[in-house]
């Protein structure tokens, strides 16, 4: 813990009933989200559902039409950005071509008048933390992609900044960049245990592995959050659920302590909906198994994919498709083959509402959750 770029600034973000609109339209609805001080909150969402707007609410680049931000106890709404004590990191590196990467970590020191000296020591400790001292001299084109993207998150953490906020730092990375990035990130949020993280998003891998908790947004809202397994185990709604994780969300009837489902029966471990209403189970593909057992289904297999380690199979049960992650089958079932799928009673959660336009549930990122 050498908290070299960690500072006195203030730390934690407050948004408070925050809504930002341009030109009469609302594309951050009154927003409530709280990180506390030395969190990682991610804010994970598909494209145009506000995150990146909020992430510049909290930088002072877009003015909230109501609302307030707080860093710390400070109410910084009415702050100008520099005056905010934050780093921030986006997308696209955004380093200056023209400087060495030294000069590229020292701007936001200069532009704030900090003494030569500090602002030495403040750089090597900023390229240190990101391991990239061994480049100070280097020009942004000499360096990877992965480089730029370290020497941008040490410019944005040599200003030691109270609050660090991430917009999709990842997402111009190839794949294997981006999990070595993802553990850097995760040990860098480590040597800096006082900085609050906001991190933009829209991968769920991302999100599931380095956030404390997770906010989900879609159109403009925030619709859920929680730690990441809060929101795996227990989505609060369809979209969480689809979103965070696969599912199976089938369309259920509520009984007395069951749920009917394709003219079937199912037993849940808990059904506080009142009976005769319709309703959505979501059951994650992992956790159904294939044979006879508690809450057996039986349809006809549609599509089988070898994905490595495991089978993924499709059954259509009654005119809906439920998938099944099984650990690899020796001998998978053949296309068209009747079989039976179980799930436990517990590992069904049973979510409010059904919305019949509801895409097919959404299996965004792929990767080790897909
Ligand atoms: N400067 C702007 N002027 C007009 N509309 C904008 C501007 N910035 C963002 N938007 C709109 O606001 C919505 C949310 O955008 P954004 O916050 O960037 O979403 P996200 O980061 O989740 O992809 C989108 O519909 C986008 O088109
Ligand atoms: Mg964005």
């Amino acid at each position: 813990m050498t908290g070299a770029a960690a500072g006195p600034a203030a730390s934690g973000i407050r948004f408070d009933r925050v809504s930002v609109a341009y030109g009469g339209n609302t594309v951050l609805d009154r927003l409530d989200l709280t990180v506390e001080p030395g969190e990682v909150m991610a804010l994970l969402g598909p494209s145009g559902s506000g995150k990146t707007t909020a992430l510049r609410a909290v930088a002072g680049f877009v003015r909230p039409a109501s609302g307030r931000v707080y860093l710390g106890d400070r109410d910084v709404t009415d702050l100008p950005p520099h005056r905010r004590g934050i780093g921030m990191v986006v997308q696209q590196y955004a380093l200056f071509p023209h400087m060495r990467v030294r000069d590229n970590v020292a701007f936001g020191l200069k532009a704030r008048k900090v003494h030569k000296t500090e602002t030495a020591t403040r750089v090597a400790d900023a390229l240190e933390l990101v391991g990239m001292s061994a480049y100070a001299t280097r020009y942004p084109r000499e360096l990877s992609g992965g480089q730029q993207q370290r020497v941008a998150i040490a410019r944005a953490l040599a200003v030691r900044p109270g609050v660090l906020l991430l917009d999709e730092p990842l997402s111009a990375l190839d794949a294997q960049l981006r999990s070595g990035m993802l553990a850097e990130l995760a040990r860098l949020h480590r040597e800096l245990p006082d900085v609050s993280i906001l991190y933009v998003t829209h991968d769920q891998v991302e999100a599931l592995t380095l956030a404390d908790r997770i906010a989900v947004m879609d159109q403009a809202r925030l619709q859920d959050c929680g730690t990441p397994q809060e929101l795996y185990r227990s989505p609060r709604t369809e979209f969480t659920a689809s979103f965070v994780g696969n599912a199976n969300l089938l369309p259920v009837t509520v009984g007395s302590g069951t749920v009917a489902f394709a003219g079937r029966d199912l037993e849940l471990f808990t059904t506080d909906a009142t009976a005769g209403a319709t309703a959505t189970l979501c059951v994650r593909p992992h956790l159904v198994g294939l044979g006879d057992g508690p809450n057996a289904l039986t349809g006809t297999v549609t599509e089988v994919q070898w994905r490595g380690s495991t089978h993924r199979l499709y059954v259509d049960i009654g005119g809906h498709r439920v998938k099944a992650d099984l650990r690899e089958l020796r001998e998978p079932p053949a296309l068209g083959q009747k079989v039976t799928l179980h799930f436990a009673p517990e590992d069904a959660v049973l979510l409010p509402a059904v919305d019949q336009s509801a895409p097919e549930a959404v299996t965004a990122t792929g990767g080790a959750h897909g």
